[in-house]
């Protein structure tokens, strides 16, 4: 089997963005407003990026673009929507914008996204930096020929970078934005779980449940990426509060955690990816 070369996605996006990134940022269901926020934005549509899947249809919340631009200082690429499994993308489509964006420099990767709260006492709306995940979609973006630069068998003791935690945590408590540390659990979806499910998960070492973000994790870690996932808890798991769940639920929660989001994460961007990880500009 051989795979696919990202270099007609790279040497487009080389020729659309002046400077190189530092950081990726990847915005999940409701959280994609954050892209607004970037200055002196370069904006690509995902269909017009050689390489990339091809949509038939956005889901809603999902605005699917590459914004390029600065937030505090810092040249960061945002995925505005991202490709999920549930959505029938192979898991090497899903890791395609991580190995682009990585092949044009950046070293570290913040990634949010929507998920049910699983810990006990989490309500809708709390804060969820992710410790570390359990990858429950058996599936790996990494079968098949190892990438250049990417490691065979590629540690992930440290998933989520202990010393971005640590920045998120202080950034957390400078801006009295209430955050907490846990296991954030990967489902393929699209369907929400079961309370059975549910159940199984926490005894698993669950705290969050979601569909998203164990695939470009594990991509960038591969390639040695560092990696900051933000969790927001936009329901509670399925049968811990006695309501039905909804996609218009996680949208609503996400637009209301917004602000403090928004806020997290522009404190602690200079931190993950401070002047000395830049490399040099694209061209
Ligand atoms: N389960 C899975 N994914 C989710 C949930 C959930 O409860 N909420 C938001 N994304």
């Amino acid at each position: 089997m051989t795979h696919t070369s990202i270099e007609p996605t790279v040497t487009f996006l080389r020729e659309r963005f002046t400077r190189a990134p530092h950081a990726i940022l990847v915005l999940g269901s409701g959280l994609g407003g954050l892209a607004d926020e970037i200055e002196d934005a370069v904006r690509v549509p995902f269909d017009d990026i050689p390489g990339f899947p091809r949509r038939t249809q956005a889901l809603a919340g999902h605005a699917g673009q590459l914004v390029a631009g600065r937030m505090e200082g810092v040249e960061v690429v945002a995925m505005q929507g991202r490709f999920h499994l549930y959505e029938g993308w192979k898991p090497s489509d899903v890791a395609l914008p991580v190995r682009a964006l990585a092949s044009l420099g950046a070293r570290s990767m913040l990634l949010t996204n929507a998920a049910g709260g699983i810990r006990p006492g989490f309500v809708p709306g709390d804060l969820m930096l992710i410790a570390d995940h359990l990858n429950l979609m058996f599936q790996n973006p990494l079968i098949g020929e190892t990438f250049p630069g990417e490691t065979r068998f590629p540690d992930m003791s440290d998933p989520y970078d202990a010393g971005f935690r640590r920045a998120a945590e202080e950034v957390a408590r400078e801006l009295k934005i209430p955050v907490t540390q846990g296991v954030y659990a990967g489902l393929l979806g699209p369907t929400y779980e079961t309370p059975a499910e549910v159940r199984m998960l926490g005894r698993l070492g669950a705290d969050a449940v979601g569909m998203s973000t164990v695939p470009e994790v594990i991509v960038a870690r591969a390639i040695g990426v560092k990696c900051l996932g933000i969790s927001c808890i936009t329901n509670l798991a399925a049968g811990l509060s006695g309501q039905a769940l909804s996609h218009d639920e996680v949208m609503e929660v996400g637009a209301q955690v917004r602000e403090r989001l928004v806020a997290l994460v522009r404190g602690v961007l200079p931190r993950i990816a401070p002047l000395n990880l830049a490399s040099e500009a694209a061209s």
